[in-house]
């Protein structure tokens, strides 16, 4: 079955950019000048979803009107022939109702927050991405997993090498064999002390999942942090179905640590050629 729909947790509390996160949904910081939230919308829809599944909670306003259209400013930039402006604050989704908001009532956990989209998902391999991660890459992670689950018919999710002393911060896997691009997971645990930790092969917000999922998730158990974990789920689905961890090709950004928000914020600045001009300069001179 194809995978047509897309499941975007953005209803955490963002404490690590406090003050910034106040009023202001952390999926709606912006890289260059877009909001880290519509790089992970842009990369679904370049990837073949056709709906979009928000899951939001209190506060995240700002974030529904993102993507929905404003008349008036379209109308004011057009009247000013501001055309390349106009094409950018053009909502991404052009098809009324491609677009589904559900509530998490309390953030209870990344786990929870993807149970609440599970009458939306209805019985379909579905998408999950975190905004936090943003990936340079020529081809869009998603459009690679979905390549490599049309091959594999099961659960995988994106996963990266992670220095020792990080292991803390991740879902963490115990690699089995490896077919081509993937490797199959034998068992994972989430945010293990680095003695402990299994591998350094850490997964991170990319996601497919077999609706199977929502069975575990829906038992609402809660684990590291005191928070209902999507890996602790995704340890009780590979007991009974394949599991694999897919190697991307691209450069990940972590956006919700801010020391990776400000490389990412570099990177995709130097990428543009106007910017690249002027920031090059200077940033080689801070450095000396
Ligand atoms: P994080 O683990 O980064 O948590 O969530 P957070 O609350 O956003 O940020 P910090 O750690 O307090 O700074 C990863 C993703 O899962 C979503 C977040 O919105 C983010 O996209 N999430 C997390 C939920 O939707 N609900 C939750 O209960 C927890």
């Amino acid at each position: 079955m194809r995978i047509r729909k897309a499941v975007f947790p953005v209803a955490g509390l963002g404490t690590r950019f406090l003050p910034a996160t106040k009023a202001m949904p952390k999926e709606m910081l912006t890289v260059v000048d877009k909001p880290i939230i519509q790089y992970a919308v842009e990369e679904a829809l370049a990837a073949g979803i056709e709906q979009i599944i928000f899951v939001t909670g209190s506060g995240k306003g700002a974030l529904e009107d993102h993507f929905d259209s404003d008349l008036e400013l379209e109308k004011t930039l057009a009247e000013r022939n501001k055309t390349d402006l106009l094409k950018s604050v053009k909502s991404l989704l052009h098809t009324s109702g491609n677009i589904v908001y559900t509530r998490q009532s309390e953030p209870l956990g990344l786990g929870h927050a993807i149970w609440c989209a599970r009458d939306i998902v209805g019985d379909e391999p579905f998408a999950v991405l975190l905004a936090d991660d943003l990936i340079r890459s020529e081809v869009p992670v998603l459009h690679q997993m979905i390549q490599e689950f049309e091959r594999l018919r099961a659960s995988m999710m994106a996963i990266t090498e992670v220095s020792p002393e990080e292991t803390g911060r991740y879902g963490i896997i115990e690699p089995g064999e490896t077919s081509v691009g993937s490797v199959r997971v034998k068992s994972m645990v989430e945010k293990p002390d680095p003695q402990q930790a299994p591998s350094n092969l850490a997964a991170i917000g990319r996601y497919i999942l077999t609706p199977r999922i929502f069975e575990y998730l829906g038992r609402n158990e809660k684990g590291a942090g005191g928070e209902i974990q999507l890996t602790d789920a995704m340890e009780k689905l590979l007991e009974e179905q394949p599991v694999f961890g897919f190697k991307f090709d691209g450069k990940r950004y972590d956006c919700g640590d801010k020391a990776g928000f400000q490389l990412a914020n570099v990177a995709f600045a130097l990428d543009r050629p106007e910017l690249r001009e002027v920031l090059l300069p200077k940033l080689k001179e801070m450095l000396c």
